[in-house]
């Protein structure tokens, strides 16, 4: 079954407001391409701007975090509301930076994984392993139960929509990209994990990418993988690069 590639930049804690215009419009004829989908997942505060800026584009607009309830007092945070009405159509959720730094455990990502799916938001659901587990030799127990915990009580019609990064934490932001064959293996694996606690069918559809120093030079070879359907991209994804990893 062909899956539609998916690419989607993750821009961090990076980019003022007319910062991160300027990106997009240094990036809006190097990311054409009608037949992947192209996100631009953004802080908080861009996310008005940058709606208003790729309009009309092919890129489509993200969020990098949000908060389960719909509004109150939670001071700081952001509701899937909000980020509708802004029209955000994507929402990375238990991104390894959110976990390690933030504390976010797996009880928290999958209510934040039902909620945005109640809300009309498609989740990209980040899982990956530390170093220690990749050299303990155990990364792939440790990935498999961050998906049985994060996508405990979601339907299959709901994953056949869903988005993976797989992001083995010792590759992001290193310059220590997985191999191609090490990615492979992982992203194969999640799809086993997903026939088994679903079908096939669902495994089929569910796009899987894979995150860690992907750039203009290594993208092309991680997807050409079978099961490796996009990349979820940190910092080539503020760069003219990131025109070269959409079109690789
Ligand atoms: P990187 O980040 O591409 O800078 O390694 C990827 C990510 O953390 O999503």
């Amino acid at each position: 079954m062909a899956r539609r590639r998916i690419i989607a930049g993750n821009w961090k804690m990076n980019k003022t407001p007319s910062e991160a215009v300027a990106l997009c419009n240094e990036l809006k004829d190097l990311v054409k391409n009608d037949d992947v989908d192209v996100v631009y997942c953004v802080p908080a505060i861009d996310i008005v701007p940058v709606a208003e800026a790729v309009k009309g584009t092919n890129v489509h607009v993200g969020a990098e975090n949000f908060y389960i309830e719909d509004k109150g007092a939670f001071t700081g945070e952001i509701s899937a509301p909000m980020l509708k009405e802004a029209g955000v159509e994507y929402v990375i959720i238990g991104h390894s930076e959110r976990r390690d730094i933030f504390g976010e455990n797996d009880i928290l990502i999958n209510q934040k994984v039902k909620k945005a799916f109640a809300s009309g938001l498609t989740p990209i659901m980040c899982c990956g392993e530390s170093l220690a587990l990749r050299k303990a030799g155990t990364y792939k127990e440790w990935i498999a139960r961050q998906i049985k915990w994060d996508l405990t009580d979601i339907t299959a019609d709901q994953v056949k929509t869903l988005v993976i990064a797989y992001e083995p934490i010792w590759a992001i932001g290193t310059g220590e990209t997985a191999t191609a064959d090490q990615a492979e293996e992982v992203c194969k694996m999640i799809r086993e994990i997903i026939a088994d606690l679903y079908d096939q069918a669902t495994a089929d559809a569910v796009r899987i990418q894979y995150g860690g120093s992907m750039n203009a030079a290594n993208a092309a070879e991680l997807l050409s993988k079978p099961n490796i359907d996009g990349g979820l991209i940190g910092g080539a994804s503020l760069k003219p690069d990131f025109g070269q990893i959409v079109n690789a």
